[in-house]
């Protein structure tokens, strides 16, 4: 987790990292640091909180016009793993002798060995972090050649690492590494930068490198090297990134919350991803030869994502599918082989326990296919083949946008597979694929009418627990309905199979607890039915999501929430969009944040 930006030129380094971390905050938040050099002196300055608290602390620092005039410097936006959140924690950090600073994005897994050897040798260690680790050891290798150092640094750790590296003796370079976390350097003209993504480069560059695990990079302002841990040179290997990443979508324009805009790009987002996908699936597919078993792996969002195709991946395609939680998946004893795809699903492309299925499956020559939306991220690069879902970057912690693109690229997917085994027909094919089609101008009309929304959100909010019911391909979405509550209100709120409350949750429904339940036209329909019955039978307040409402159950529901009808397989995408803003609206009028909740991030690269 964790955001690092970096410069090295001849403008107001400070102004520029400040600006760079505020487009990596999603990626932490809990406490921002920057490390500039100036006149041979290491400044650091670092608060708890967002990049706005340590921005207004520094308006009354001393060394504001010192620090101002610096043109090289790094910055870090965090969330802890190692160590409290406390200033002491914060990064950057630096060595005993305050002579080096870093920021680290990763988890040194061998840092309390290091440290012990460190501590034999008197070394000293201010923090809990194991970063502080790691800059004490380029001090200990150190011997006037700061390359030298980092690489004999590195060959000591294990773990994960995107390192930036300051020194007070070496006011020319920054030095960075990386291993399993990302970092990206960005070129000027008489300026180079370093981020952990790509978004926070786009306003300065599109010329970019995006470093490999074991490169060094010497950061220079007018020149780039990069080298292996062996120290042998390797070509700079520039990607010009092209428009495909709109810039605008990470603007906020009219809408208070990042959160909001994403729900309301989901029109655009799930078009883009519609028509991008439909080719680069199909030779994809065609690459594909006698799979004999699916697994779909994800977490969180991701995860229900992956719920819902299991039901499109075993109607069309008859090849037996299970999806699974990614940090679950490696106790398990499978066969696992060359037959064996395996399906990652992550926005971001980076966390780590998707990651670490990924490369468990590897190890079995599983083939495999991620859905990300994260350019050259670490899952994309590592899976056999990747699809890319087009949402532009999503900022707001709590997926959405992502979600539904993931849903059209598993549908679009499952479908292509489902006709190369003939188990659907070309027919059959286009009829699905003219339904998700019309899907974007549907999501538009649910989008258009929020009054409802807003008048249940009223009752959440005074809430201490909600129950979200679904069935068949809805349950999924009721697990997502539950946890986007409970990720942006922090309203306890449970997702429960609805023929399942019966067999123990129903005990807990009384009139304190409003139950939201799934009413989707298909099979599901007639059962879903009896059980809200059930529920309007304890007192329970009863809030009903549905494309097909009819008169008499309109008389005993105190809430309705209408969505435009579609095939009962679709259903998920649209439904979906209510219960995000039912959660946006809930947690607003709550006054939370709802781009950064806390304790969150938006990618988690610790297993
Ligand atoms: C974190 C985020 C969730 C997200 C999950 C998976 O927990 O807070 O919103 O669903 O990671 O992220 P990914 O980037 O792999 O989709």
């Amino acid at each position: 987790m964790c955001g690092i930006f970096g410069y090295i030129g001849n403008s107001n380094a400070l102004k520029i990292i400040m600006n760079g971390l505020r487009k990596l905050e999603y990626r932490g938040y809990d406490s921002t640091g920057v490390a500039l050099l100036v006149n041979n002196k290491l400044y650091i300055k670092k608060s708890i909180g967002n990049i706005n608290t340590l921005n207004n602390k520094l308006h009354y620092d001393n060394h504001l016009s010192i620090l101002k005039q610096a043109n090289i410097g790094l910055g870090h936006t965090r969330w802890a793993t190692n160590g409290k959140v406390t200033v002491r924690n914060a990064h950057p950090q630096v060595d005993y002798t305050k002579s080096f600073s870093i920021v680290h994005n990763g988890i040194i897994e061998n840092y309390n060995d290091l440290k012990y050897t460190l501590l034999q040798k008197k070394y000293s260690f201010k923090s809990q972090t194991d970063t502080e680790v790691i800059i004490n050891l380029v001090l200990e290798h150190y011997n006037g050649d700061l390359f030298n150092s980092v690489q004999q640094t590195l060959s000591y750790l294990r773990g994960s690492y995107a390192i930036g590296i300051l020194c007070k003796y070496d006011t020319q370079r920054i030095l960075c590494a990386k291993k399993d976390s990302p970092l990206i350097i960005g070129i000027g003209n008489g300026e180079n930068f370093l981020a952990s993504d790509v978004y926070a480069l786009l306003p300065y560059t599109n010329k970019m490198i995006f470093l490999e695990n074991g490169d060094i990079a010497e950061l220079y302002k007018n020149n780039i090297k990069i080298k292996k841990q062996d120290g042998t040179d390797k070509e700079l290997n520039i990607c010009v990134i092209q428009d495909s990443v709109n810039i605008n979508l990470s603007n906020k324009t009219q809408y208070k919350y990042f959160m909001l805009k994403e729900i309301y790009e989901q029109p655009d987002t799930i078009k883009n991803t519609y028509e991008n996908l439909l080719n680069n699936t199909t030779q994809i597919i065609m690459k594909l030869n006698n799979i004999q078993k699916i697994y779909i792996l994800g977490c969180g969002t991701a995860y229900y994502a992956g719920y819902v195709a299991k039901f499109w991946f075993e109607q069309f395609t008859k090849i037996p599918i299970e999806v699974d939680i990614a940090s679950e998946f490696y106790y398990r004893s499978l066969i696992l082989n060359s037959n064996t795809l395996v399906i990652l699903i992550s926005q971001s492309g980076e966390t780590a326990d998707t990651l670490a299925a990924l490369r468990f499956t590897k190890t079995k020559q599983c083939i495999s296919i991620a859905i990300c939306n994260t350019f050259k991220s670490s899952i994309s690069c590592e899976a056999t083949y990747v699809l890319y879902t087009s949402c532009g970057i999503e900022i707001g912690v709590a997926s959405t946008k992502a979600f539904t693109s993931q849903l059209t690229a598993l549908f679009i997917l499952s479908l292509g597979l489902g006709l190369q085994t003939q188990q659907i027909t070309k027919q059959q094919y286009t009829q699905y694929l003219d339904e998700l089609y019309q899907i974007p101008d549907k999501a538009k009309t649910i989008l258009q009418n929020i009054e409802g929304i807003k008048k249940i959100a009223k009752v959440f909010m005074r809430k201490k627990n909600v129950l979200y019911l679904g069935r068949y391909i809805n349950y999924p979405i009721a697990l997502e309905g539950a946890l986007k509550l409970k990720e942006v209100s922090y309203i306890h709120a449970e997702g429960c199979a609805t023929g399942e409350i019966k067999h123990g949750t129903i005990a807990l429904i009384d009139n304190t607890i409003p139950v939201l339940v799934i009413l989707t036209k298909g099979k599901t329909y007639k059962k879903t039915l009896i059980n809200i019955e059930e529920i309007q039978a304890r007192q329970s307040l009863a809030v009903i999501l549905t494309n097909n409402i009819n008169t008499s159950l309109i008389k005993k529901i105190h809430y309705v929430i209408s969505v435009p009808q579609t095939i009962e397989l679709l259903s998920p995408i649209l439904n979906v969009i209510p219960l995000q803003l039912l959660a946006y609206f809930t947690a607003t009028f709550l006054k939370h944040n709802v781009d950064q909740p806390r304790n969150l991030a938006k990618s988690v690269t610790v297993e």
